[in-house]
């Protein structure tokens, strides 16, 4: 059940006539935001002053975090280009801007911030105080996390090798995950709730993700999961590993449940095109390629808005980009 790239064109243009909400003001007062920092990912480790990471798209973006006063910002992973001490450290310190303006930086990881199992202890160097509550899971705690933020609840889901005390670690699924994440979700501490991984429900070019090697991966897996983030009132799960912005709906292969899910863009240089197999349960809305790119999340009430700003690519030498809006839209919380 695929269908052509001609198919899916049209399906993005249709779906863009119904989906495009004006948007109100940036700054209600009542109102708060969250950053989503995609991929930075870039060089190799050795390559100073990079190390591994696109150091000024970081910059540049979290300039732009600071001027929109978000409380805090997510990495959704590929933070480095391979992991290392170095790398990481490298990747932190270009948080001073954040840092400075006291906007908390929660990461989870991506498969290039995890080629070794002392990759664990590196990231928790280079990122510590991350939150601890966590699944009761061998070397799960602090890299696979949750917080709750201003009636919001963040689940951060980190599935590559973790350090369970085996010679050669776990990667933990999400099936090993699911019964934390829906206790988290049933708990009454939350308004609504967002979950973050790095990989996706359904990659544009990747065709690796969440649950395995592909999209027919651990049907009974994509079932539950997907079962379980709708029926709690999830609506949107957040991702990168695609490095290319992308917003759609995807079915579980039942048929059954539905939620949303955006790749959030690159911020390094690197960029992939969409491999032309895509799958009849997945409704695809807006799509933005070789951007590199953001998002905010702005809070008010039960009105969530989603911002997706992109410009062009750069890289190599500090640069104070003009950034443009490309994607908005509405999301109403009847939780
Ligand atoms: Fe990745």
């Amino acid at each position: 059940m695929q269908y052509t790239r001609r198919d899916f064109l049209c399906l993005i243009a249709a779906a863009l006539v119904v989906s495009l909400i004006p948007v109100g003001s940036a700054e209600e007062k009542s109102s708060w935001s969250f950053g989503v920092i995609p991929d930075t990912q870039w060089k190799n480790e050795m390559d100073a002053p990079f190390h591994g990471t696109a150091i000024h798209i970081i910059d540049a973006i979290n300039a732009e975090f600071v001027r929109h006063k978000v409380d805090f910002v997510i990495a959704v992973g590929d933070l480095v280009e391979t992991s290392s001490a170095v790398a990481f450290q490298t990747r932190a310190a270009h948080n001073k801007a954040l840092d400075e303006a006291g906007i908390k930086f929660y990461p989870v990881r991506g498969n290039h911030d995890a080629v070794d199992l002392e990759a664990v202890a590196q990231f928790r160097a280079a990122f510590p105080g991350l939150p601890t509550n966590s699944p009761d899971l061998p070397g799960a705690k602090g890299m696979t996390y949750t917080f709750n933020h201003k009636g919001g609840k963040f689940i951060l889901l980190d599935t590559f090798r973790l350090d369970d005390g085996s010679q050669r670690g776990k990667a933990y699924t999400v099936d090993d995950y699911l019964p934390w994440i829906e206790s988290e979700l049933k708990k009454d501490d939350h308004h609504f709730s967002f979950v973050f991984a790095h990989k996706n429900l359904q990659g544009q070019n990747h065709k690796d993700n969440i649950f395995g090697a592909d999209a027919d991966s651990n049907p009974e897996m994509q079932n539950a999961f997907i079962s379980c983030l709708q029926k709690n009132g999830v609506r949107y799960y957040m991702s990168g590993h695609d490095h290319m912005y992308h917003r759609s709906l995807v079915k579980n292969p039942d048929g059954k449940s539905e939620i949303g899910q955006i790749i959030c863009g690159s911020a390094a240089h690197k960029f992939y095109l969409p491999d032309m197999s895509f799958l009849k349960r997945e409704t695809p809305i807006k799509q933005e390629l070789n951007r590199i790119g953001f998002v905010i999340v702005r809070v008010d009430g039960d009105r969530i808005r989603f911002e997706y700003y992109s410009t062009e690519p750069f890289g190599a030498e500090p640069k104070t980009p003009t950034w443009e809006l490309r994607d908005s839209f509405l999301v109403e919380i009847d939780k």
